[in-house]
C-alpha cells in the first residue's frame, strides 16, 4: 500500500491540476473562436452596409446633377428679369444651386470615405507627392494670404505608396489647415526620416483645436464647421493606416496645429 502512495498522489494531483486547466483551455479556445466568428460576421456586415450606402450615394448623384443642369438653364432664362418676381425667382434658384453643390460635396466626401480601396503601390518620392499637392493648392492659399514654407529632407528613400490616395490624405490635412487660417498665416511642410519611417509634418498658425475636442477630431461626422462634413480626418486616418502608417495631431488653441504623418519605408502588406 505504501508503494502506491506516490502513484495515488500523482493521480490526485493530475486530477486536481490538469483536468481543470484542460477544460479551462478548451473553454477559452471555443470562446476565442466564437469571438473571431462574431468579428468576421461584423466585418462582413459592415462591408455590406458600406457597399449599400456607397451605391445609394452614387444613385443620388446622377439625378442631383440633372436637377442642377435644369436649374442652371432656368437661371439663365431669369438672368435678365427686370421685375421683382423675376429677380426673386433668380435668387431662389441661386440658393437651390448652392444647396445642391453642398449635397454633392457631402456625397463626394462620403464616397471617398466609404469606398473600399485597393492600394496600387508604387515606389514614390514623398517630396514630389507633396509638391503635387502644394502646386494644386497654392493659388487658393495665395488668395487667402497664406504663406507656404517647405523644408524637405532631400535624402528620403523612395516609399511604396498609392500616390493618389496619399495625395488625398495630405490634401484633407492641408485644407483643414487652410480653413483654420481664416485671416492668413503660415503653412509649414517638413519632411524627415529615420530608419523605419518617413515623417511628414504639416504645421499651421491657425486657430488651433480646443483641448476638450481633441479626442473627437478623428470621429466620423465630427465637425466644428458650419459646412463641414466631418469626414476629412477619418478618411485621412484610414488611408494612412491602410499604408501601415500613423497620424497624430498636436495643437494649441489660438496658436496653431501640427499634424504628423509617419509612413513606413518598407511597406509589406499582408
Ligand atoms: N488644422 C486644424 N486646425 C484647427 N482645427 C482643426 C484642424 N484640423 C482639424 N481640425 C478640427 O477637426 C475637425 C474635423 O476635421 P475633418 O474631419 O477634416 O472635418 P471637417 O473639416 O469637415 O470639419 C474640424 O471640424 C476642426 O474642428
Ligand atoms: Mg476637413
Amino acid at each position: 500500500m505504501k508503494d502506491l502512495i506516490p502513484y495515488l498522489t500523482g493521480a490526485i494531483a493530475f486530477i486536481v491540476i490538469f483536468i481543470p486547466v484542460f477544460f479551462f483551455s478548451i473553454r477559452r479556445a471555443s470562446y476565442k473562436a466564437r469571438e473571431l466568428e462574431k468579428r468576421a460576421m461584423n466585418a462582413e456586415r459592415l462591408a455590406f452596409v458600406g457597399t449599400l450606402a456607397g451605391g445609394l450615394a452614387h444613385e443620388i448623384k446622377n439625378p442631383l446633377s440633372t436637377i442642377n443642369i435644369n436649374l442652371q438653364l432656368l437661371k439663365e432664362d431669369m438672368q435678365n428679369a427686370a421685375d421683382e418676381t423675376g429677380k426673386r425667382i433668380y435668387s431662389k434658384i441661386h440658393l437651390l444651386q448652392k444647396e445642391i453643390q453642398r449635397l454633392d460635396e457631402i456625397l463626394n466626401d462620403f464616397l471617398r470615405f466609404a469606398r473600399e480601396q485597393k492600394l496600387e503601390l508604387k515606389g514614390c518620392d514623398i517630396n514630389e507627392v507633396l509638391d503635387d499637392v502644394v502646386d494644386f493648392i497654392t493659388p487658393e492659399m495665395r488668395q487667402k494670404k497664406i504663406l507656404i514654407l517647405k523644408s524637405y529632407d532631400t535624402s528620403l528613400p523612395t516609399c511604396e505608396i498609392d500616390a493618389n490616395l496619399i495625395k488625398q490624405a495630405l490634401l484633407n490635412v492641408i485644407i483643414n489647415a487652410e480653413q483654420a487660417m481664416e485671416h492668413g498665416g503660415e503653412l509649414m511642410i517638413h519632411t524627415s526620416r529615420n530608419k523605419k519611417h518617413i515623417q511628414i509634418d504639416i504645421t499651421d498658425t491657425g486657430c488651433g483645436i480646443p483641448k476638450n475636442i481633441t479626442h473627437k477630431i478623428f470621429q466620423v461626422y465630427f465637425s466644428t464647421k458650419k459646412t463641414g462634413t466631418g469626414l476629412g480626418l477619418p478618411t485621412t486616418k484610414r488611408l494612412i493606416e491602410e499604408h501601415k502608417g500613423t497620424i497624430s495631431v498636436q495643437s494649441e488653441k489660438g496658436k496653431g496645429t501640427n499634424v504628423c504623418i509617419k509612413l513606413p519605408i518598407n511597406l509589406t502588406l499582408n
